[in-house]
């Protein structure tokens, strides 16, 4: 009857996390703080390379407030998939020490081992942080203005079948039994980030995806406690979908563009933003936010190109991605006018004059190069 142990010892931590999640109710405030430090993490491949770029753009954008001391930047190394293994830890104690001592994180991407390959049985990097930092909202703004799209979602990143995923329990040899976590105060984080964020940028509707018709407890609710928050922000319609219909409604073209902000559990969201991301040009366009009370991670979800960095050809690896993710750091952290130059100059630089090409080789420009052009359009504004 061992497993009837490992019941009892998953109930018994779901029910400690419950209690710290209703006593975590304040929120830092940027502006009261003396310096806000600004870590940047490499991570593994091309990350180096491009978090580098990004850095230098963002130190120039905030050299003001560099020089008061209000903004600190902290170079990160050690989160590397060598370092990683060679530790046996998703996140070295060392560097999960030096990531906590800043207030908000810019990420390149790192490799998640996989199953039989060479780095050995460790968790994913991007898991372990944000259960270690608990940044509960995973915000994937995904936007195709040629086909009036602009998506918000606010996919939840610490429940689900992610919160356990790997506590799985083998009752016998022929059945296995994973668990899925829904808190309310876990939901409830999640649904007013998402209702607020809609509130405070002119958004109309806000929709809820869950399976809730099938999976009736955890789904359902999820449902019930977004729709509660809900109320609370009477001057947005609210409607709910299921995953599957939702799915096949965002390649609809008489529907997809009428959707605006969607809150959905964790591996819904996981697959449904991915799916998103495609429609926009890739995973590899799109940035990722993972905002939590008192830390904030913002990351490009692109993979580390190890073949690029095999080849020597990280220097002509594309920054943008990861200077989205910037521009989404900058307005979180209060500096709107920053992110909004950022933003101008990247959809100038890479969408619409792109004087200055990167295609990954040494026939397009260097990340460098691409940072100049971006600077200079800045300096222009
Ligand atoms: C994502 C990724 C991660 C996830 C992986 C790398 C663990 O797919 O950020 O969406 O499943 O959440
Ligand atoms: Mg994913």
């Amino acid at each position: 009857m061992d497993y009837m142990k490992a019941f009892e010892t998953i109930v018994t931590q779901q029910l400690a996390r419950l209690e710290r999640l209703k006593n975590d109710t304040k929120a830092i405030d940027y502006k009261a703080l003396d310096t806000i430090v600004i870590g940047i993490i490499g991570g593994d491949g091309i990350g180096p390379a491009i978090t580098a770029q990004a850095h230098r753009v963002m130190e120039e954008l905030l050299k003001d407030e560099v020089k008061t001391g209000k903004v600190e930047f902290k170079v990160i190394d050690g989160l590397t998939i060598e370092n990683r293994a060679s530790k046996g830890k998703a996140i070295p104690d060392d560097v999960l020490e030096e990531i906590k001592s800043c207030h908000v994180l810019l990420k390149g991407p790192t490799t998640t081992p996989r199953k039989g390959d060479k780095w050995g049985n460790i968790e994913s990097a991007n898991v372990a942080m944000r259960k270690a930092l608990d940044l509960f909202a995973n915000v994937r703004p995904v936007k195709i203005p040629e086909d009036g799209i602009d998506w918000t979602f606010f996919r939840e990143n610490t429940e689900c079948l992610y919160a356990m995923g790997s506590q799985g329990v083998d009752i016998c040899d022929e059945l296995a039994i994973d668990f899925r976590v829904i808190t309310d105060p876990g939901t409830e984080r999640i649904a007013r980030q998402a209702f607020e964020y809609a509130r405070n940028n002119g958004k109309t509707r806000v929709s809820i995806v869950t399976k809730a018709n099938i999976v009736k407890k955890t789904d359902g609710k999820f449902l019930e406690v977004c729709k509660r928050v809900a109320q609370e922000y009477p001057e947005i319609e609210v409607d709910d979908w299921y995953i599957d219909i939702m799915t096949a409604k965002l390649i609809d073209p008489k529907r997809r563009n009428q959707f605006q902000v969607l809150i959905l559990p964790n591996l819904y969201g996981d697959i449904l933003t991915d799916e998103a991301a495609e429609f926009q040009g890739g995973v590899g366009t799109a940035g990722s936010a993972n905002i939590g009370s008192r830390y904030a991670m913002f990351e490009a979800i692109h993979g580390s190109a190890p073949r690029m960095v095999e080849e020597g050809r990280e220097k002509y690896a594309d920054p943008s991605s990861v200077m989205r993710a910037a521009v989404m750091l900058l307005s979180h952290i209060g500096y709107q006018e920053q992110s909004d130059k950022l933003a101008r100059a990247l959809d100038i630089c890479t969408v619409t004059e792109q004087k200055v090409k990167i295609t990954g080789n040494s026939d397009g420009a260097t990340s460098d190069q691409l940072s100049d052009y971006i600077l200079e359009t800045i300096q222009e504004m």
